[in-house]
């Protein structure tokens, strides 16, 4: 009496091979959150104490909750809020699990509301650097070009909404086979021209001072916030706890290791993020500037390489090329999770799906265009503790990346330690025998404690 199928899990619309599948994750996960975000928080939060915990992180936090993540996707083969609806009765697990559906589609949004404004700037920057704009150039000049274009609120939603249009297009036509190509040849760009401009760093004269800013932990640099930050950034980095893996995991093919798979993804994505940190830090320090500049850390060291290395025209065009295509890749894993819901919800077609879900989260973005302009001196939620002093942009930020990721990532975790049944999970996870009950003990204590002690220590 076993039931049919789920959608996603008919023959027709599962992925085409493991390859197919982690190329796709790997388009989510690698993105601006590794080469803009991670330099400048880990600038912002004093460097190697920092990084220890991250990568502490990912591998405690973020990678236990990319398999159970998948491995929820790949049971209820839907989008994640009729995933989560399904499972909840087919697991015989109370209703209030669902949360983890609704909280992927509010945050996904969120995120991409902001992300959209950030991949704005890849994509004037492109343009940047095809004019010769960047060609010696000293770091004065950068930097004024960046606050010129952070001070004109029309000139950012102009590339905002350029942005959400690209992302929209893709998601409205259907996403994989034109994402599987693109992820395939230029994800392997990307990660070489990451190690030309590290190659090039390392010409500084500065690469020491970089290394040791960044494996050196001092923890008198961290604060506790830091560690929340370090905690959002796992998830973030990786795309889970928001329903995105759930979304790609529905059509992955039941044969598939998912432990395995995932293992790839965070090694992967963790590389990515180290290049592009040992690529910023050397210029930084050999510079002059200062390692918390904040956001536009990568648009002001990046363009003073592109405009002093030989052949840097050509290297700067392609490099923020290619940060456009990651930024869109992982773009458009977080509309999925709305389109996929409104789909299911409304019964509308996908492109009025992906419209009208692109049409919300571009105008939640209005707010993060108006963070670095107009309303750079409000902080709506300045009263409460915890939003102190943030922007618009700020703290949508921190809410969705550093509170609800890590919390869905809870969520996600405990359900599959504890609610979903144990026969066969082995086997759809990927493990055996001591390994498989190692992880479990990661799954119902070890991860759950992690992000809660991280919580405790920031509320008190
Ligand atoms: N992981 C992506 C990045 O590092 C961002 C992302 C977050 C993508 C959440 C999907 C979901 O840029």
């Amino acid at each position: 009496m076993s039931e049919p199928a789920p959608p996603h899990q008919q023959a027709n619309s599962l992925w085409t091979s493991r390859m197919a599948f982690i190329l796709a994750a790997v388009g989510s996960a690698v993105g601006l959150g590794n080469i803009w975000k991670f330099p400048y928080i880990t600038g912002e939060n004093g460097g190697g104490a920092f990084v220890l915990v991250y990568l502490a992180c990912i591998f405690l936090i973020g990678l236990p909750v990319l398999i159970a993540e998948t491995l929820i996707g790949r049971r209820g083969g839907q989008s994640p809020v009729a995933t989560m609806r399904t499972l909840t009765r087919t697991e015989g697990a109370s209703k209030g699990w669902r949360i983890i559906g609704w909280n992927g589609v509010f945050a996904a949004s969120l995120v991409l509301s902001f992300y959209a404004v950030i991949g704005g700037w890849a994509l004037v920057y492109v343009g940047k650097a095809a004019f010769g704009l960047f060609v010696g150039a000293d770091a004065e000049t950068v930097g004024a070009q960046f606050d010129t274009l952070l001070s004109n609120p029309w000139e950012l939603l102009l590339w905002h909404t350029a942005f959400m249009v690209i992302v929209v297009f893709i998601v409205a036509r259907g996403i994989r086979a034109g994402l599987e190509k693109a992820v395939k040849m230029l994800m392997p760009l990307l990660f070489v021209l990451l190690i030309v401009m590290v190659l090039y760093a390392m010409t500084s004269g500065s690469f020491g001072r970089a290394v040791d800013f960044m494996f050196s932990p001092d923890f008198s640099r961290l604060t506790t916030e830091g560690v929340l930050v370090a905690l959002g950034h796992a998830a973030f980095t990786l795309s889970v706890g928001i329903g995105t893996l759930m979304a790609y995991g529905s059509y992955l093919p039941k044969h598939i290791n998912i432990a395995r798979t995932s293992v790839s993804i965070a090694v992967m994505d963790t590389c990515v993020a180290l290049l592009a940190g040992l690529a910023i830090f050397p210029l930084v320090f050999a510079n002059g500037l200062e390692a918390d500049a904040g956001p536009g850390l990568i648009f002001v060291t990046l363009p003073l390489a592109f405009g002093q290395m030989s052949g840097g025209l050509i290297f700067g065009t392609l490099f923020f090329a290619l940060l456009l295509v990651a930024a869109i890749t992982s773009a458009i894993s977080m509309l999925e999770p709305v389109v996929e819901w409104l789909e299911e919800r409304k019964g509308t077609t996908r492109v009025k799906s992906a419209m009208t879900g692109g049409f919300a989260v571009w105008l939640v973005g209005i707010g993060t265009v108006l963070s670095f302009n107009l309303w750079s001196n409000i902080y709506p939620l300045g009263f409460i503790g915890f939003f102190e002093g943030k922007t618009v942009f700020e703290l949508i930020d921190f809410l969705a990346s550093n509170i609800l990721m890590p919390l869905g990532g809870l969520a996600i975790v405990l359900f599959v330690g504890w609610a979903v049944r144990r026969e066969g999970l082995a086997e759809d996870i990927g493990l055996q025998g001591g390994l498989f009950r190692a992880f479990m003990v990661v799954l119902k204590f070890v991860t759950p404690a992690g992000i809660a002690v991280v919580f405790l220590y920031n509320l008190i």
